[in-house]
């Protein structure tokens, strides 16, 4: 098993690829603590795990005493973290720049930049030498994406985040790496499509974004927490400062 022994924190741990990373990490051997605001989803997802094998704490990642608090608990329950899945994210909305809401720009921002910081600031000290920290980016991350401006900032900036963490990281042996998926089959996605419906259909708007997927279909959650296992294992213990890409070929046309 590739994570055999191995702790880990993961936030947005009620969401759809926090969740599916959750499973596919107890499978591999590991304990996991989720994290995550939303408490009754977290309960469900808990309810689905082996019991012994995994802690939820809800804490919203914006807030600086919150990430003290999960990243103290986690550390309390489960010993030295090994790897870190600093993942939770939010989408904002869709609109052309001119129009873009300053508070939509705040929300993403406090969430998928200043949440990825604090995770970073406060799970560091707790993190055992040779750990695995792997940040949730997208390929908005690595390209322009119009009416998007927040979600593609956000995504940007992480980057930036996780190279600091790999060079700070580094005299301890600990990784840190970025993770890049395209449309992964989720409520995100759906939630992305009914604000793009307009007078068209669903499956008209599915189609669209399946259309910039050479492998023509939305990435199945699994597949990403297969990637990410792989970046929290010591098979890849040589990749650190880097930008791992789960598009089905979406960023090469
Ligand atoms: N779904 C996709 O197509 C896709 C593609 C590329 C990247 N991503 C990224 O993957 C990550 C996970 O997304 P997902 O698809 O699982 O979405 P999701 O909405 O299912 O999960 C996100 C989780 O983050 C939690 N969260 C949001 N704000 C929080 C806060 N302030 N404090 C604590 N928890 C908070 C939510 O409650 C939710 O459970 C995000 O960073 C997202 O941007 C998703």
């Amino acid at each position: 098993m590739k994570l055999n022994g191995k702790t880990a924190v993961i936030t947005g741990g009620a969401g759809i690829i926090g969740a599916a990373t959750a499973k596919h990490f107890i499978a591999e051997g590991a304990r996991v603590a989720l994290v995550d605001r939303d408490q009754t989803q977290l309960a469900t997802v808990l309810a689905e795990l082996e019991a012994s094998k995994a802690v939820a704490i809800t804490a919203d990642v914006t807030k600086g005493a919150d990430c003290a608090r999960y990243a103290h608990e986690a550390h309390a329950a489960l010993g030295p973290i090994d790897v870190f899945f600093n993942n939770a994210g939010i989408e904002g909305k869709f609109a052309p720049l001119p129009e873009f809401s300053e508070e939509v720009f705040e929300e993403v921002y406090a969430v998928n930049v200043r949440g990825v910081f604090l995770g970073l600031k406060y799970v560091f000290p707790v993190m055992r030498d040779g750990g695995s920290i792997i940040i949730t980016s997208s390929t908005a991350g690595l390209r322009g994406s119009p009416h998007f401006a927040a979600y593609t900032m956000s995504k940007h900036a992480v980057i930036g985040l996780m190279r600091t963490a790999a060079a700070e990281g580094a005299p301890r042996r600990i990784r840190a790496n970025t993770i890049h998926p395209a449309m992964v089959e989720s409520n995100m996605m759906r939630r992305l499509e009914m604000q793009r419906v307009g007078n068209r259909t669903l499956e008209d708007i599915q189609q669209e974004y399946k259309s910039k997927i050479p492998l023509a279909r939305y990435i199945d959650p699994s597949e990403i927490a297969a990637s990410v296992a792989w970046l929290a294992s010591d098979e890849s213990r040589m990749i650190t400062g880097s930008q791992h890409v789960v598009d089905g070929g979406a960023m090469m046309i």
